[in-house]
């Protein structure tokens, strides 16, 4: 088999087989076949697309090309779920807890946040003493006994989208529905999942900017998720604005411990009440999504969803005391207040620049090595809807450094649009496929 007549058959539109998927991935991986002949099948497939076979092939593929993490010895449906990312999105961190105490079995590999999102690990590790690095007897015997464990991902887990990734970001091939589908789905199915959750994300700074393409991409998803024998459902969700008040490491925790009290933000709590809903019928643990939502409504009020993520810190080496007193967290000394200049309702509240705003108090990384102020951030105080008037307090900045809080500011203002017309208040949840 030749690379050369793999590419030559996708430029033509035809349909490659798996034996051809199967050859490009491994001898890519391998470093066998040079990057320029790689560019040149990714651009075609770019183009051309795939079928639903052939995308589900790759997957495939690319799920083989390293460690597959086996959960086949743990009774029940191991359940994983994953956003396609968002600014003050902590939806994995109430999730978890919330459905491992209504009795799933969540098994969740995250990552570090890069730019103006944030990461799960990152955010647990304002956690003092938390650690991410469990090993695999710990990481199953977890699952089956506490029903959760949220862990970094092992070098090895998918190496195939590591290079290939790499490659699509440098030759414009980033935004192809079966590239990023067979990327997202073959981590979480190397992952050990069962059955996968997906919330995708669509508007200003999400991968999908309309709600038309995001349905395309999960309905690519839940496509593999169904040719390989994964459960798959997936929210279509507006990324319009922040998911909640706070953005930051900490400052998230302490939200996520509201919602957890069966308080916080009502956006936040309703995505995760839905997704949460998913997961158990997708778990079998509930038949329908009111009875599921039911369900997890009664556990965020009595307290259990709280007692399974205090349960998670001790058992990955945390520091209970903060989840039992969330004023013990470390938060970073200086604050500034951000004012409105103009009176009128919040138009728009554009979640990047809020990101970005977030990254520059501290709390984020412009490159991968950058140390974390693990305390930094913001806490918003007018979304969209709210009327404002000069010299009302939008948000607060939350930072060790004095000096970030010029730029932070600056970015914070821009995010905020201010007009006298009132907005219409659009809902999150677009669509559940
Ligand atoms: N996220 C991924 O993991 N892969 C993509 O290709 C795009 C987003």
């Amino acid at each position: 088999m030749r690379l050369y007549d793999i590419i030559s058959k996708k430029r033509d539109k035809k349909e490659l087989s798996k034996e051809e998927i199967e050859f490009f991935i491994e001898k890519y991986t391998n470093g066998e076949i040079p990057d320029y002949q790689a560019s040149a099948l990714l651009m075609a497939i770019y183009l051309n697309g795939f079928t639903t076979e052939e995308t589900a092939n790759l997957t495939m593929a690319m799920v083989n090309s390293g460690d597959v993490v086996d959960l086949s010895m743990i009774d029940g449906v191991k359940l994983d779920k994953h956003s396609t990312g968002g600014v003050g999105d902590k939806t994995s961190l109430i999730l978890v807890p919330m459905v491992a105490a209504a009795g799933g079995k969540v098994a969740k590999l995250s990552g570090r946040g890069l730019g103006h999102t944030g990461g799960t690990l990152d955010k647990l590790e304002s956690i003092p003493g938390f650690n991410i690095s469990v090993k695999e007897d710990k990481f199953k015997d977890m699952v089956e006994n506490a029903g959760l464990v949220i862990a970094g991902q092992t070098q090895n887990l998918v190496p195939a989208d590591k290079k290939i990734y790499a490659l699509r970001d440098v030759t414009a091939t980033v935004d192809s529905i079966p590239l990023i589908a067979a990327s997202i789905m073959s981590k979480k199915i190397a992952s050990g999942a069962d059955a996968i959750v997906l919330d995708v994300k669509y508007g200003e700074g999400a991968f999908m900017k309309t709600a038309k393409d995001a349905e395309k991409l999960a309905t690519a998803m839940v496509n593999i998720g169904k040719s390989v024998g994964r459960n798959t459902s997936a929210a279509i969700t507006l990324n319009g604005e922040p998911l909640g008040y706070a953005i930051g490491n900490a400052l998230e925790i302490k939200e996520v411990i509201e919602i957890l009290k069966g308080e916080g933000p009502d956006d936040l709590r309703e995505l995760c009440l839905q997704l949460g809903a998913q997961m158990l019928m997708l778990g079998n643990i509930e038949t329908d999504v009111e009875k599921g939502r039911a369900k997890l409504e009664g556990i965020l009020k009595d307290g259990s969803a709280l007692a399974k993520l205090r349960q998670l810190v001790v058992l990955q080496d945390g520091d209970p005391s903060v989840i039992d007193n969330s004023e013990l967290f470390e938060i970073a000394p200086l604050t500034h207040k951000v004012k409105a200049t103009k009176e009128g309702y919040v138009y728009e509240l554009n979640a990047e620049s809020v990101g970005v705003s977030s990254l520059l108090t501290g709390a984020g990384r412009h490159t991968k090595d950058d140390e974390l102020d693990y305390g930094a951030g913001i806490i918003l105080e007018k979304k969209i809807g709210d009327y404002v008037k000069v010299g009302d307090v939008l948000a607060t900045l939350y930072s060790s450094d004095e000096d970030k809080f010029e730029k932070a500011e600056e970015e914070l203002q821009s995010a905020y649009a201010i007009k006298a017309e009132k907005p219409e208040k659009a809902s999150i949840i677009h669509k559940i496929i």
